[in-house]
């Protein structure tokens, strides 16, 4: 079974969707660690900067999204861990604003998503799985068997965002997180390949009205009084 949960940054699909695989017993596939992990080694081995991975090579994309190298997998938690070389790259992926706006910019590009899309639906071959992104439901999984769409006001993720932010260490204001955010939306909906959008068929929830164990429990009833 594949379930899909898309939405834009800090709707809180991540946790919830991790949460939610926990509960089923199911694979958890976060789709934007495949994205980060692809600019970080950009950057880390290939030499790019903010001002040039939107436009990496094809050699360069391909030697760094290559699956003998770079490895997908969870902890007992569900906690996913990526691997390069064998070696643990996960710390290096959440750890600022660069890496944020780098996995943005890489992400837009055409020969990027064509691979990482048949990266995705190859786990999807081996596992049950609760994926979370911004085209899962619409391009990556478009038949998957149950789809959500996540979503919140932005003041609301302005200050998730913010809270994540300094939880790891980057003091940001409120002005710059709902900067940032509008940035990220615009840059994910408007990009001509596979935009953040509603995917046919989701069920949208607005979380901005529940904690997090509320929603994951309503994607949950949804799930079992509808298999
Ligand atoms: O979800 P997260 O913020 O970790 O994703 C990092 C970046 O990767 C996002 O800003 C988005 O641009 C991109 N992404 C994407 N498609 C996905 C998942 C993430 O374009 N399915």
């Amino acid at each position: 079974m594949i379930i899909t949960i898309d939405g834009p940054t800090a709707s809180g699909k991540s946790t919830t969707a991790k949460l939610l695989a926990q509960r089923l017993g199911f694979f958890y596939l976060n789709s934007g660690y495949l994205y980060r992990a692809l600019a970080y080694l950009l950057m880390r081995d290939k030499g790019y900067s903010l001002e040039t991975i939107g436009d990496p090579t094809e050699p360069d994309i391909q030697t760094i999204l290559d699956t003998k190298r770079l490895e997908y997998d969870c902890d007992s938690q569900g906690n996913p861990i990526i691997r390069f070389d064998g070696s643990n790259i996960t710390p290096y992926l959440k750890t600022g604003s660069q890496i944020d706006q780098a996995s943005s910019l890489a992400s837009a590009h055409a020969i990027v998503r064509h691979i990482l899309l048949d990266v995705q639906r190859d786990i999807g071959k081996k596992h049950d799985l609760v994926i979370d992104g911004r085209d899962t439901g619409s391009v990556v999984f478009p038949y998957a068997d149950f789809k959500f769409y996540l979503t919140a006001p932005l003041e609301l993720r302005a200050q998730r965002f913010m809270n994540d932010e300094q939880r790891r260490g980057n003091k940001m204001s409120i002005e710059q997180a709902t900067k940032q955010l509008k940035i990220r939306d615009e840059r994910d909906m408007t990009r001509s390949i596979a935009p953040l959008k509603i995917p046919q068929g989701a069920i949208i929830i607005d979380n901005g009205l529940y904690t997090l164990e509320e929603t994951v429990e309503i994607l949950y009833q949804m799930i079992r009084h509808n298999q």
